[in-house]
């Protein structure tokens, strides 16, 4: 290894989940009044619907669409939704990496439901204009793992028949979302706020609540799945009522990360304060990645190239150079976590949502040289 070492970065997260903590986070800060007792008392139903209010507020999500608190994390979210709303229509699925992959997976071989699969390789996107919206058509809006996204929702028909299903756990806070041509989304705290996994965000737009009213499954529906009581869909669960009984912890996180968002507004919104953190993260990865030759972006294309999950290339790297890579970073307490996917081509992830901050960017650039000449030599 070389001797000269540059200055470490304050904060070394780079995780793309979950990932790093909201700046100024510490456990002695979250409010304790909700733990202890029920999640159904007033104390705790009033945290859930401040949660919930607060991340209506911050993602600016229309009065059209429901928000609410499921179990399972973002895949519980989707899956809950899968499950209950598919097999009305045709299907569509996806996936341009491996969480989009899961989904296929879902529809194919659990459900059964001999979708329509559209596929592109890591590093692209498919043909958006493919796709038949007479089905219900689900994708990823940011593909964690190959660090390629959808560059808008213009692809999606306003007059669309089907549903469309947007795993947004890696999107929501970083990029736009025109909310009328989404149908249903979900996410994780765990992702842009930096919060806490266990927990799942389940949205759901008016057309997606007329398909829960009128549709019922032909497959059996465990209770941790069920948003419908005697054909009407169970609003409590948009109110702070949970299917059951949620971390209260996890809750209290997620509100300290949406009231710091909040403070990032500036005279605009905590969205776009959110936003211009990861774009000015992606941007000062992009500046360290195009002075060096033996790095490139896994996405060619700036268009649909992520700007919270940053897939790259190593020239000449195998699975065992950048795990040696990453390893060499994490015992020096530079970078943790930057290794890419295990399903992805071998390669470095490097989170650019906005708990992270461009200054640790900007000191990851010489600790990448570090390591690049540390394993050539
Ligand atoms: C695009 C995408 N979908 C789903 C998941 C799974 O999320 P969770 O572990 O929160 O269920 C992840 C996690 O990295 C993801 O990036």
């Amino acid at each position: 290894m070389t001797d000269t070492k540059p200055a470490l970065p304050e904060r070394p997260y780079f995780s793309s989940g979950p990932c790093a903590k909201p700046p100024g986070y510490s456990p002695e800060k979250l409010a304790t009044t909700s733990l202890g007792r029920s999640h159904r008392a007033k104390i705790g139903k009033t945290r859930l619907q401040y949660c919930i209010d607060l991340m209506r507020e911050v993602l600016q999500l229309p009065d059209t669409h429901r928000i609410g608190i499921v179990p399972g994390s973002d895949t519980g979210a989707f899956e809950m939704a899968m499950w209950t709303m598919l097999g009305a229509r045709g299907v569509t699925t996806m996936a341009w990496e491996s969480f989009g992959e899961g989904w296929v997976t879902d529809a194919a071989k659990q459900l059964k439901l001999d979708p329509t699969v559209i596929r592109a390789d890591y590093g692209q996107l498919p043909d958006l204009s493919q796709v038949n919206f007479a089905d219900d058509v689900l994708f990823t809006w940011n593909g964690t793992t190959s660090g390629v996204r959808v560059p808008n929702a213009d692809w999606i028909p306003a007059d669309r028949e089907g549903l469309t299903f947007a795993d947004a756990t890696s999107a929501v806070f970083a990029y736009d979302i025109d909310w009328s041509k989404i149908d249903v989304a979900t996410f994780s705290w765990q992702k842009v706020l930096g919060g806490e996994g266990g927990h799942g965000v389940l949205i759901l737009g008016p057309r997606a609540v007329e398909r829960l009213e009128s549709y019922t499954p032909a497959w059996p529906l465990p209770k941790v799945f069920r948003l419908v009581s005697k054909g009407q869909l169970a609003e409590g669960v948009f109110k702070g009522e949970t299917i059951n009984t949620p971390s209260m912890l996890a809750v209290e996180d997620a509100i300290f990360a949406l009231e710091w968002a909040k403070g990032l507004a500036n005279g605009q919104s905590a969205l776009k304060g959110l936003q211009a953190r990861s774009d000015a993260n992606a941007a000062a990865l992009d500046a360290i990645v195009q002075s060096r030759p033996w790095l490139s972006h896994l996405c060619a294309d700036e268009a649909i190239r992520s700007k919270t999950s940053v897939c790259l290339s190593v020239e000449g790297a195998d699975a065992d150079f950048i795990k040696a890579f990453a390893g060499a970073l994490e015992k020096e307490g530079a970078a943790f976590d930057i290794a890419g996917y295990r399903d992805a081509p071998a390669g470095l992830r490097i989170w650019c949502g906005a708990t992270v901050d461009t200054a640790d960017i900007e000191a990851l650039g010489p600790w990448l040289d570090w390591a690049y000449a540390s394993l050539k030599n």
